[in-house]
């Protein structure tokens, strides 16, 4: 195909006068491009998914029933801005049934469509060229992409094993802190499941409070806690005057193509990520918000959710330990980040966690997500389909039966 001639106007974030052209292919393509093969050439054999990271089910009967009502509702039509009321005063009951965490439902509130869009549009509100967006990695990587738009650059701290998946302040550079602005951090963090403490969140108000460094937390897999009662940022002690949490009903509401979410904290940071919305876009459907702001009012729903989840992750643990992984229940999220195979018994190596997720998916069938960005491991997801728990037993048997088969070696 010839060059449109628009070729040599698009901006360098992209790619420049070169987007479109790049051969490199991204993690999750090869991910989906070796599944493809692998049906294609083993039709027989079943395809065990652990590389979904989404909900396996659609949400709750009783949202379903309230957005069937308030679709017709002709009152709902309509472009709904920044959001409606009875949305923000949910999710501000939300926050205080569940975290203790009082808010002003007109002003420390806000709404966004999923919480991606909002961590998309969060560093508009701060980033000038030259700034820096302090980022956790591995991790979900929209505020960095945003910043990098901006002009801005992002510093990485990687989570590592040996600090508990904690990033380590204390060694970020000094004139690295001096040009940050923004700390994102995820907590339950995706994907390596570990889930925040108040001594760590402490610590990074201080941290925030010595650098003058607004602190965004990522609270998408909150609900998804097993250890003790889910921890929101918000409810440390000072947290509320350094940032922000963004909340998404996604994972914990089994809401994920809702496109639900919503900001919350610093009157003045919601305010701010209200205006970069309200030129972004023009709200959710009313509708849409009705029905989330029924599943937020309604405790059950998260605890069955994070029920399935926990159960199904045990067995993974179970049926991983069993099989020569040394790995054991993470405190929150949907996913079991362990430490990659670096061979198998019989003599075959993987040099990164890639090649051990190629391997299992083009030779095994078995799917899973490689991260190397901080030591190679591998991401199973218990979002797998299986209608019942005979179901989802029978997939961990034959788990079992594939990975004894394989030898890992690590
Ligand atoms: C850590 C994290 N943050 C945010 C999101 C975005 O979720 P949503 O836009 O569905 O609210 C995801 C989704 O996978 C995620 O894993």
């Amino acid at each position: 195909m010839s060059d449109p001639y628009f070729q040599a106007l698009f901006a360098e974030r992209i790619g420049g006068a070169n987007y479109g052209k790049g051969t490199e292919i991204y993690k999750f393509e090869k991910i989906k491009r070796a599944k493809r093969k692998a049906l294609a050439e083993h039709p027989e054999r079943k395809l065990i998914d652990f590389g979904i990271g989404e909900n396996d089910e659609p949400a709750d009967e009783s949202v379903r029933a309230v957005m069937a009502a308030e679709i017709h509702k002709p009152e709902n039509r309509g472009y709904a801005d920044n959001g409606i009321a009875a949305f923000k005063e949910a999710a501000a009951r939300f926050m205080e049934r569940q975290f203790g965490v009082k808010l002003d439902p007109a002003k420390e509130v806000n709404h966004s469509i999923g919480s991606k869009p909002a961590l998309a549009m969060l560093p508009a509100a701060f980033i000038n060229p030259g700034d820096v967006t302090l980022m956790t990695v591995p991790g979900y990587p929209v505020a960095g992409t945003h910043t990098k738009y901006y002009g801005g650059e992002v510093h990485r701290l990687p989570l590592l094993a040996e600090n508990d998946f904690f990033p380590d302040l204390d060694g970020i550079p000094a004139e690295i802190r001096r040009r940050a602005k923004l700390l994102v951090i995820n907590y339950p963090n995706s994907p390596t499941g570990r889930v925040a403490t108040r001594e760590f969140y402490q610590r990074v108000i201080d941290f925030a409070k010595e650098n003058q460094i607004v602190v965004v937390q990522d609270a998408a897999h909150i609900l998804l806690s097993y250890d003790d009662k889910p921890l929101s940022f918000l409810s440390v002690p000072g947290a509320k005057e350094v940032g922000v949490e963004v909340h998404s009903l996604s994972k914990g509401f089994h809401m994920i193509g809702w496109r639900m979410g919503f900001v919350c904290g610093h009157e003045r940071i919601v305010q701010a990520f209200a205006d970069i919305k309200d030129n972004s876009d023009s709200g959710q459907f009313i509708a849409i918000q009705k029905a989330a702001a029924a599943a937020l009012d309604n405790e059950s729903i998260p605890v069955r959710v994070r029920e399935k989840y926990r159960r199904r992750l045990k067995k993974l643990v179970d049926v991983l330990t069993r099989s020569g992984f040394d790995c054991h229940m993470p405190g929150g999220t949907y996913f079991l980040y362990t430490r990659s195979p670096k061979g198998l018994a019989g003599g075959l190596k993987f040099d990164t966690a890639e090649a051990a997720s190629q391997y299992l998916i083009t030779e095994h069938s078995i799917c899973t997500v490689p991260w190397d960005d901080a030591g190679a491991f591998l991401r199973f997801s218990v979002t797998y389909e299986a209608p019942d728990e005979a179901a989802e037993d029978a997939l961990m048997a034959e788990t079992e039966k594939r990975l004894k088969q394989i030898k890992p070696a690590f």
